[in-house]
């Protein structure tokens, strides 16, 4: 993220607003209300860079638990596409940045594409969009020239299949190809991207697709220390000195996220586009980091990514937009190990590889995302679709070498009943994930058990 300016930009814009009080401009609102059907939603991204990935059927089973309604995917991995089948999880597949000039060069391609990852799975699997290329503006800019025509190829593929009003078609942007972001009445495109963005906007006019950003208020404030307050990125509540005022609008700002989607909405204004919606693809948190990045720790992850869902559920807009939530998607749902340093890049997730969580967000009270995760308790239990042989050897374990009390559930004793292999299973593995302190890694049992908030023994009547 190129963010040089921020500093200066934002000292004035301290200067300004308290300097600037009597203006106040009503403001226009173009963007139409929200449809009711389509509420705002938090979802989660799925990146699979992680040793000893659970089977897609098992992500799955963790998802549905786990109440995740909404997923995004780096790809579109056709054994996830088919494990999601009829699970009514919502999808968004995309095009890997090293595919873009292929399918822009080749309608063909594009239709072949198109024929492989959604015409094959849906609707069986609810893909709901793709996003081409990602943030591609800024880390690839030499495939610039090639991102809308890639777009508009696999555009035509989806007409052809008559599938264009129900898949919508975009491309996540940084947040660093908005200059001056803040205040963020006075943000714009870097101009020199404007042979894209101009005509992508267009697309995204006239086909009612959202803008895609990834906006991440730990790297502003990380590029911005002691001008952003910490507070004011992890969307604590602020005494209202603290809170950033716009001198344009003299609309307060009481979080940097809020911010940085105005600062969007400012910049399609800027270019007279008024009827895209922002879609935030990524934001998040990450809970460790290396001595460079001490504010990455579990506390701030945590803070902010409940305040984040929060947000979101509390349906509130932003401070330009009131009428219009930004849906967002978590990075990420795992902590991706495999990535390489610095160390917070492989600590953004929710949980761990084996799903244990790596914090517990405070959410209680939103609806119903990782809705029990307030309560500090966690079990272990067989995951579904497990054949039984694999779990009798793995319940022997359990009760034999892993010493779990398995007291309970032998003949004639109270949780017996009912006599089948995954209820015993579950009560074993429970048994020996409490034994273990449910420290992580105690609730794997070779891939056979995952971690849930749901107390099964109300399940299983034990
Ligand atoms: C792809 O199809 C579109 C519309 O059908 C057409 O305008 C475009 O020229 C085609 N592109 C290529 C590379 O053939
Ligand atoms: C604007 O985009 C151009 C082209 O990618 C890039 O070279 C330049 O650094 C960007 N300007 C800023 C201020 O980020
Ligand atoms: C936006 O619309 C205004 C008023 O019609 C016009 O003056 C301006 O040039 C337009 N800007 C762009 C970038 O098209
Ligand atoms: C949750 O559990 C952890 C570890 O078991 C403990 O340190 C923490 O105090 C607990 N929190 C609450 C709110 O009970
Ligand atoms: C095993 O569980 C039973 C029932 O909860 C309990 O009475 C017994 O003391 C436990 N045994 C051990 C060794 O902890
Ligand atoms: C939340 O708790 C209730 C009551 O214990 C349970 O029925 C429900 O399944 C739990 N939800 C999740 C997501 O664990």
């Amino acid at each position: 993220m190129a963010v040089s300016k921020l500093t200066i930009i934002l000292s004035l814009f301290t200067l300004l607003s308290t300097l600037l009080q009597a203006k106040s401009t009503p403001q226009i609102k173009q963007v139409k209300v929200q449809d009711q059907d389509a509420q705002p939603f938090v979802g989660v991204n799925i990146g699979t860079d992680v040793s000893n990935l659970v089977s897609p059927s098992a992500l799955v089973s963790f998802l549905l638990v786990q109440k995740i309604t909404h997923i995004r995917l780096y790809d579109a991995n056709p054994d996830l596409l088919k494990a999601l089948a009829h699970s009514k999880i919502r999808v968004i597949i995309s095009v890997p940045n090293n595919q873009l000039l292929a399918i822009g060069s080749s309608n063909t391609t594009a239709a072949a594409w198109i024929g492989r990852n959604v015409v094959a799975f849906y609707p069986e699997t609810l893909i709901t969009a793709i996003s081409v290329g990602d943030e591609v503006l800024t880390t690839v800019p030499s495939s610039g020239p090639i991102l809308l025509p890639a777009i508009e190829s696999l555009y035509s593929a989806l007409v052809a299949a008559n599938l264009h009003t129900q898949i919508k078609i975009s491309t996540p942007h940084a947040a660093s190809i908005i200059l001056d972001p803040f205040p963020p009445s006075q943000a714009f495109f870097n101009q020199s991207l404007s042979s894209v963005i101009v005509p992508l906007l267009q697309f995204l006019s006239k086909t009612g697709s959202p803008l895609m950003m990834n906006l991440y208020p730990y790297y502003v404030f990380m590029q911005n220390k002691g001008v952003v307050p910490l507070d004011n990125s992890l969307f604590k509540p602020l005494t209202p000195s603290k809170e950033m005022v716009d001198p344009n609008t003299l609309l307060h700002y009481t979080n940097v996220l809020d911010a940085m989607i105005d600062a969007a909405y400012s910049s399609m204004k800027n270019l007279n586009f008024t009827d895209v919606v922002v879609l935030v693809t990524e934001s998040g948190w990450p809970s460790k980091g290396d001595s460079k990045e001490p504010y990455a720790t579990i506390d701030n992850a945590d803070t902010y990514n409940s305040n984040l869902i929060k947000h979101v559920l509390d349906r509130s807009g932003t401070p330009l937009h009131p009428e219009i939530t930004s849906s967002v998607y978590i990075y990420e749902l795992l902590n991706e190990d495999l990535r390489s340093p610095p160390v917070s890049e492989a600590n953004w997730g929710l949980f761990y590889g084996n799903s244990t969580p790596v914090y517990l967000l405070h959410v209680s009270g939103s609806g119903t995302f990782l809705a029990n995760d307030t309560t500090n308790q966690t079990y272990c239990v067989v995951m579904d679709g497990v054949d039984s042989k694999t779990l009798q050897a793995a319940l022997d374990w359990a009760c034999g070498p892993g010493r779990a009390n398995c007291s309970e559930i032998q003949p004639g004793e109270n949780c017996y009943q009912p006599n089948n292999v995954k209820s015993h299973a579950t009560y074993a593995f429970d048994s020996y994930y409490q034994k273990e302190g449910r420290v992580a890694g105690s609730c794997d049992f070779k891939g056979v058990a995952m971690i849930t908030t749901s107390d099964p023994s109300v399940k299983l009547k034990f």
